[in-house]
């Protein structure tokens, strides 16, 4: 029997993509969590949301940011950086340990939940960085409150965590339980051919410093230590055609990110117009690579969409090529941008909300977030997929200030952002105060 007590919030009239696909039913929430679903119109509620002509998704789960607080907060901060997020539609964040300090203790992970509270305007949960130092200790810390998991840079990057040979990477997989999240490129190989972009001094070379090489080599080497030890892996950012076939034969072990970019820009053009703008690790590749990546978004392959946002400055990104600093802001495009390829059908909308929702939930085990049900938390990303916008700058709420996809139209665009009930995000601009908590997790 239904209560008859009166809802938190009634969302009316729209169309909720539910694990039984798109219907159109009202969603009744109580207590920050989804209470009925086909509730009556007239259901008596506090708040009612009218949102009529638009889709509720499950909440976006971005399950990889660069938020840059503490240390490098004139790219970006918490506060910033999760506006960002839910003027985009993204309603909760994991957020990487190459700060300044790393987080890469339980002190600083404390620290950046401290700094998170009263200020992140989404759910957030941050990953420790593995080091030679703390790969003993992993096992203990990664199921700390509001702890992602842990994150393992094979290849060095923006930053200094780095973890380069195989036996501190055995003894970090060795030493914990949940899903290790990985960057894929091989140090030895990046030092060896360093040479080259110092050499061509042009962004486009990036590509060809961090070959495919650099790549498939970290990920075979990655793959046969995730055998031998049993831990899971998820291959963060893949972007290589040649990477594809063995992340197929580790299924059992081994999930999936790509990212919007690399679905959507291309080298050379990239480079062409975008210059040392479009670099990121690992890099924007040819054609060939982009359509390998779609088809495992198509086959199944792929498990998560992740922004990979990582702000620098137009100052730093217009240094020479190869001092300009890699990565490119992303969380509040990830929506827009991907929802431009369900209107062109290059993705269904429900492979969207599998890749940004029930993915991450299932990849890191996310309790009570991914789907929308009874009893998960009332997060939504509202969209309206006929709207016709154009992406522009001046919308970008990162420090960074600015979008590679400047000037871009797209069809489809988030609307409203809920968080555990309450309206965070609406017509553009955000409502009421930053009310985002720790990401809580199952099993930890
Ligand atoms: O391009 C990148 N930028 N790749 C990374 O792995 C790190 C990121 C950053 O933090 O700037």
């Amino acid at each position: 029997m239904q209560t008859t007590e009166p809802f938190d919030l009634l969302v009316r009239g729209g169309t909720v993509v539910t694990p039984a696909g798109a219907e159109a039913i009202n969603v009744g929430v109580r207590h920050g969590r989804v209470a009925a679903l086909g509730v009556p119109d007239t259901a008596p509620a506090a708040e009612v949301l009218d949102v009529r002509g638009l889709h509720v998704l499950p909440g976006v789960i971005d399950s990889q940011v660069h938020f840059r607080e503490p240390g490098l907060e004139h790219k970006e901060d918490l506060e910033s950086g999760t506006r960002g997020a839910v003027l985009g539609g993204v309603t909760a964040v994991f957020e990487m340990p190459n700060t300044s300090p790393n987080t890469d203790t339980p002190e600083a992970l404390a620290d950046k939940l401290a700094r998170a509270r009263g200020r992140a305007w989404c759910d957030h949960a941050f990953f420790l960085g593995a080091t030679d130092a703390n790969a003993d200790r992993l096992g203990d810390w990664e199921t700390l409150h509001g702890c992602a998991g842990v994150k393992v840079f094979m290849g060095s990057s923006t930053g200094s965590l780095l973890v380069e040979d195989d036996d501190v990477l055995r003894r970090v997989l060795a030493g914990g339980r949940r899903r290790v999240a990985v960057h894929a490129e091989d140090e030895a190989r990046l030092r060896e051919r360093k040479a080259i972009a110092e050499e061509k001094a042009d962004p486009a070379a990036h590509p060809e410093w961090r070959d495919v090489e650099t790549a498939a080599r970290a990920t075979r080497r990655l793959l046969t230590l995730a055998r031998e030890t049993g831990r899971r892996v998820h291959v963060l950012h893949v972007t290589t055609e040649e990477e594809l076939p063995l992340l197929a034969e580790a299924r059992d072990l081994a999930s999936v990110e790509v990212t919007p970019q690399h679905l959507t820009l291309a080298a050379p053009d990239c480079y062409e117009g975008l210059g040392s703008f479009a670099q990121m690790n690992p890099p924007i590749r040819e054609g060939r690579h982009r359509d390998a990546l779609w088809r495992a978004v198509a086959d199944g392959l792929v498990d998560v969409i992740g922004s990979d946002h990582a702000p620098h400055t137009r100052e730093e990104k217009s240094r020479p090529y190869p001092q300009c600093p890699s990565g490119m802001p992303g969380v509040q495009t990830l929506v827009p941008v991907m929802l431009a390829h369900v209107h062109v059908g290059r993705l269904s909308l429900r492979r969207f909300v599998d890749l940004t929702s029930a993915g991450p939930a299932r990849l890191y085990n996310i309790a009570g977030k991914g789907r929308i049900a009874r009893g998960y938390d009332a997060d939504f990303t509202i969209v309206d997929l006929n709207a016709e916008r154009t992406i522009d700058t001046a919308w970008i709420a990162s420090k960074s200030g600015w979008t590679p996809y400047h000037g871009m139209p797209v069809s489809g665009w988030p609307m409203m952002t809920v968080i555990r009930g309450r309206v965070v995000m609406r017509d553009g601009a955000t409502v009421g105060e930053p009310l985002g908590e720790p990401v809580r997790f199952q099993g930890v």
